[in-house]
C-alpha cells in the first residue's frame, strides 16, 4: 500500500472530531465531511478548544497548534474526499445511512483508497460488501474520547486483504494508538466482554445485591476499576449499551447478553445516563447522587 497522506472522516460528531484530530496531530492533511456548515463549525470549535488547552497547560506551543488546526479542512460535499487514501466513516448508528455513504464515496475516491468504519456494533463484512472494495475494507473502533483512549480495535472480515489489514494496523500505530487485532463479530473485544459485565451489573441491582453506589465502590476498589458499571453505564449511554446488547443478543441468543427489563425501562423513561441528565445516578446535582426509584 502506497503512503497515507490525506485522511477523509465523514460524520464530525463526538467520534469524528476525535479522530480527525488525532489523524492531523499526526501529520495527516485531513478532510471533513458534515451535512451542514453548522456541524462543521462545532467540530472544529471542539478540537480548538481542546488544543487550546493543551497550549494553555504548556503541553503544546500554540505554532504547533496552528499547524495541526491547518492541516484539518471541512466541507460539506462527498466529492471533496476524492484525493483521499484512507476514509474514516464516524456518522450515526445506522446501517442504511452507513451503506449509503459507502455507495457514494466509493463513486468519489480512487479505487486504491481504502474505506474504514468506525461502528461499534453493525456488521464491518456487510459494509465492505456493499463498498465496491470489500478486499479494502476495515473496520477502526476507535474509544471515546479518542485524543486521550489509546486503543483502536482493527477489525477484519472475511474479504478483507492481508496487505490492507496489515496497512491499517500501521495506520493506527502511526497516529499514536495501540492496535489490537479483531474478527469481525458483534461488539469485537472490548464491548463482547464490557457489555455483558454492564447487563450484569444492572441484573444485580434488581435483584437487591447492593446499591448503585455500593456496586460502583465494591468493582472499583474490589477490582481496581477506574469506575464502577454503574457510572460507565452512564457515561457510555444508556440508550447505547442496550442498542448494542440488543444486536449481540440477536446475533448470539445467549441470555448474557440480553438487556434486562430495567434498561429498557430506563431508555423508554428518556434516562440516557450523563449526556441526558440523568442515568443510575441524579446529575443535576452536584456531587451526583443515586437516582431514586430506579428498583
Ligand atoms: N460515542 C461513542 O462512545 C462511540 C464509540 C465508538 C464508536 N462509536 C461509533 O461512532 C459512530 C459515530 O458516533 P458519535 O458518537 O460520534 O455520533 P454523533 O451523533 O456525535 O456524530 C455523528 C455525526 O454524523 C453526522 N452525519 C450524519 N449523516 C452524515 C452524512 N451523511 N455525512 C456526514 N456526516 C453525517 C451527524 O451530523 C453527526 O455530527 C457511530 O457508528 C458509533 O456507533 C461511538
Amino acid at each position: 500500500m502506497t503512503d497515507i497522506k490525506t485522511v477523509g472522516v465523514v460524520g464530525f460528531g463526538l467520534m469524528g472530531s476525535g479522530i480527525a484530530q488525532v489523524c492531523a496531530e499526526a501529520g495527516h492533511n485531513v478532510i471533513v465531511r458534515e451535512v451542514n456548515d453548522a456541524a462543521l463549525t462545532k467540530g472544529l470549535g471542539s478540537i480548538e478548544k481542546f488544543l487550546s488547552k493543551g497550549v494553555e497547560k504548556g503541553k503544546m506551543t500554540a505554532e504547533k497548534k496552528a499547524e495541526i488546526m491547518g492541516r484539518l479542512k471541512g466541507t460539506t460535499k462527498l466529492e471533496d474526499l476524492a484525493p483521499c487514501d484512507v476514509v474514516i466513516e464516524a456518522v450515526v448508528e445506522n446501517i442504511a445511512l452507513k451503506h449509503e455513504t459507502f455507495r457514494a464515496l466509493d463513486k468519489v475516491c480512487g479505487k486504491d483508497a481504502v474505506f474504514a468504519s468506525n461502528t461499534s456494533s453493525l456488521s464491518i463484512t456487510e459494509m465492505a460488501a456493499c463498498s465496491g472494495r470489500p478486499d479494502r475494507f476495515v473496520g477502526l473502533h476507535f474509544f471515546n474520547p479518542v485524543p486521550l483512549m489509546k486503543l483502536v480495535e482493527v477489525v477484519r472480515g472475511p474479504m478483507t486483504s492481508p496487505d490492507v489489514f496489515e496497512a491499517m494496523c500501521a495506520f493506527g500505530t502511526g497516529i499514536g494508538k495501540t492496535v489490537v487485532r479483531a474478527t469481525d463479530k458483534p461488539g469485537f473485544i472490548v464491548n463482547r466482554l464490557l457489555v455483558p459485565y454492564m447487563v450484569d451489573a444492572i441484573r444485580a441491582l434488581e435483584q437487591g445485591v447492593g446499591s448503585v453506589p455500593d456496586i460502583d465502590e465494591a468493582m472499583k476498589l474490589g477490582c481496581g476499576y477506574p469506575m464502577g458499571p454503574f457510572t460507565l453505564l452512564d457515561f457510555v449511554g444508556i440508550e447505547t449499551t442496550y442498542y448494542i446488547a440488543n444486536i449481540m443478543f440477536d446475533e448470539f441468543k445467549e441470555a448474557r447478553y440480553a438487556p434486562p427489563t430495567l434498561l429498557k425501562r430506563m431508555v423508554q423513561a428518556g434516562m440516557y445516563g450523563k449526556k441526558s441528565g440523568k442515568g443510575f445516578y441524579d446529575y443535576s446535582t452536584n456531587p451526583p447522587t443515586p437516582t431514586k426509584g430506579l428498583v
